[in-house]
């Protein structure tokens, strides 16, 4: 079953059937034998034959369709087990830049095209210029069905995504610019074990966020920051900031069979992203000069391209890099230890500034505040004009909102008629966010939302929120659980059911 085998009804088309993989974190021993473990690295070829009608797309640097319905593949770098990726299905492709295309089906390429056409190559440009060359050849974008578990997954040479992706106004463009920061941080230089997943997300972060000042500005990326930071605070929130889960470095202790140990899959969460990002931007504070610190990066990577390595290289190298900060002995400075950042569990000891986002984020602070008061001044709430609000402003506004909830009764049924905009949004960011104000502020006339959203898409980071919220609410929220789980179960992807089932306690607890 880790080999994702959907049915026609499970594809945008409805009409053929499609097959995926999706290996991270050790899903693909069970598609090919290997060492499945990101220590180790090799090339690959493989060759694929489909029944006609079928195309298949796989992470190679090279690929050519022969007679019969075959199709040949070779990834000509080194790459861990968990990047090598096949796709099946009715799916067709469309030039979007000099060495980019998206795949999907055709029903979708229309859309997928618009989407992105003309931006794809400004940043991997910039990528470029900041990390250095991009080895990967082309960078191509395969459109999933809707039950793909992840927003993007940064397979070399061939991204796959969700198709929540088509916004249609490019608003949720930042997936691509991480996926393609994976191109350096994880792809080139990779985590030697899944217990230290931080040194693939949390560069990443930092490098998808370095892309996006360049391309968006600084106000805009700090916003975005900011929507991330409230992630982290949520997850620290739910699992309580001394799980052992929230460390960057995670020990995941080897089982006797299926059911001792830890499954890497289960240690996936906020932590490695938004602290391993902080720990990052605390190493560049420490360095004090973007550009000196962008340098770094820069032989960081070309130090240990088509490697896997450890933390401790990782902090060695930037301790080399920069000796004079090794003689001050900035890692052991009181309270900022490189060990506590690795080792201990909470919130993070050092935060980036994120006050160049205050002028977008500001407002949306201000409004929520007057949403959340207990008899609603209207005229200062019709005095903010949020048309122009780019979704991320919405999407902290919303977070803000939610984090005050349960708002005094009757508050969010005038705030979902005041702004169609959120209540009515077709943006998946937007609608996970108003989802789940609806389920904390139990507004059961607008349950249904909740229920069409999770039987549009199947994103593990949408899917388990909700179905966590459901659970801790009303009677009512709970069978809305059931119904909907026993309605969609068999469309998710296996791990995500799994999740589901021991959300709502369906699984004997391990
Ligand atoms: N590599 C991850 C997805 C992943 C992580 C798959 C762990 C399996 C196990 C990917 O790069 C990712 O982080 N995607 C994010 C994008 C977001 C942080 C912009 C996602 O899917 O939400
Ligand atoms: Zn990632």
């Amino acid at each position: 079953p880790q080999v994702c085998w959907l049915a026609p009804e499970q594809t945008a088309g409805k009409q053929k059937p499609y097959m995926y993989t999706q290996g991270q974190a050790v899903l693909n021993r069970s598609f090919f034998p290997g060492f499945d473990t990101p220590s180790v690295k090799c090339t690959y070829s493989a060759t694929v034959k489909v029944p006609e009608g079928f195309t298949a797309v796989m992470s190679a640097t090279s690929w050519e369709k022969q007679e019969d319905n075959t199709f040949v593949f070779k990834m000509s770098h080194p790459i861990p087990s968990y990047l090598i990726a096949l796709a099946v299905g009715d799916i067709v492709s469309a030039d979007v830049g000099p060495r980019s295309r998206v795949w999907a089906e055709p029903c979708l390429i229309e859309a997928a095209k618009k989407e992105y056409d003309g931006v794809i190559e400004e940043f991997l440009a910039v990528g470029e210029k900041l990390f250095g060359p991009y080895v990967w050849g082309r960078y191509d974008i395969l459109f999933m069905p809707p039950s793909f578990p992840f927003g993007g997954m940064e397979n070399p040479c061939l991204t796959f995504v969700t198709p929540c992706l088509l916004a249609g106004d490019r608003s949720l463009a930042d997936v691509i610019i991480h996926e393609i920061s994976h191109s350096w941080f994880g792809n080139l230089v990779t985590n030697a074990t899944w217990g230290e997943f931080w040194l693939n997300e949390g560069f990443t972060m930092y490098a998808q966020r370095r892309i996006s000042t360049e391309v968006y500005g600084l106000a805009y990326t700090c916003l975005e920051a900011a929507t991330g930071r409230a992630l982290l605070r949520q997850h620290m929130d739910n699992t309580g900031e001394d799980h052992p889960l929230n460390k960057l470095r995670v020990v995941i202790e080897p089982g006797f069979s299926l059911f001792l140990g830890v499954n890497p899959d289960d240690t996936y969460n906020e932590t490695p992203y938004e602290k391993g990002y902080c720990f990052v931007s605390y190493l560049a504070h420490l360095v004090g000069d973007q550009s000196k610190f962008d340098a770094f990066l820069q032989a960081y990577v070309n130090r240990f391209k088509f490697q896997s390595i450890t933390s401790d290289d990782a902090l060695g190298f930037f301790l080399e890099y920069f000796p004079e900060l090794k003689e001050k002995g900035v890692d052991s400075i009181p309270g900022f230890e490189f060990d506590r950042w690795l080792n201990t569990p909470g919130w993070p000891p050092y935060l980036p500034d994120l006050s160049p986002g205050e002028q977008l984020m500001k407002p949306a602070d201000e409004l929520a505040e007057l949403w959340a008061a207990d008899c609603l001044d209207m005229e200062a709430i019709e005095a903010v004009d949020i048309a122009a609000w780019r979704t991320y402003q919405l999407v902290y506004f919303l977070d803000r909102v939610l984090q005050k909830s349960p708002l005094p009764e009757g508050n969010v049924e005038r705030l979902s008629t005041m702004y169609p905009k959120i209540s009515k949004a077709q943006n998946a960011e937007l609608r996970l966010r108003w989802c789940q104000i609806i389920l904390k502020n139990n507004l059961e006339a607008e349950y249904s939302k909740v229920k069409d959203f999770l039987h549009s898409q199947g994103k593990q980071k949408y899917t388990l929120p909700l179905y966590r919220a459901m659970w801790g609410g009303s009677e009512s929220a709970r069978a809305l659980a059931l119904e909907t789980f026993s309605a969609t179960a068999s469309q998710l992807h296996v791990n995500v059911q799994n999740y589901v089932r021991k959300i709502l306690g369906l699984e004997e607890a391990e």
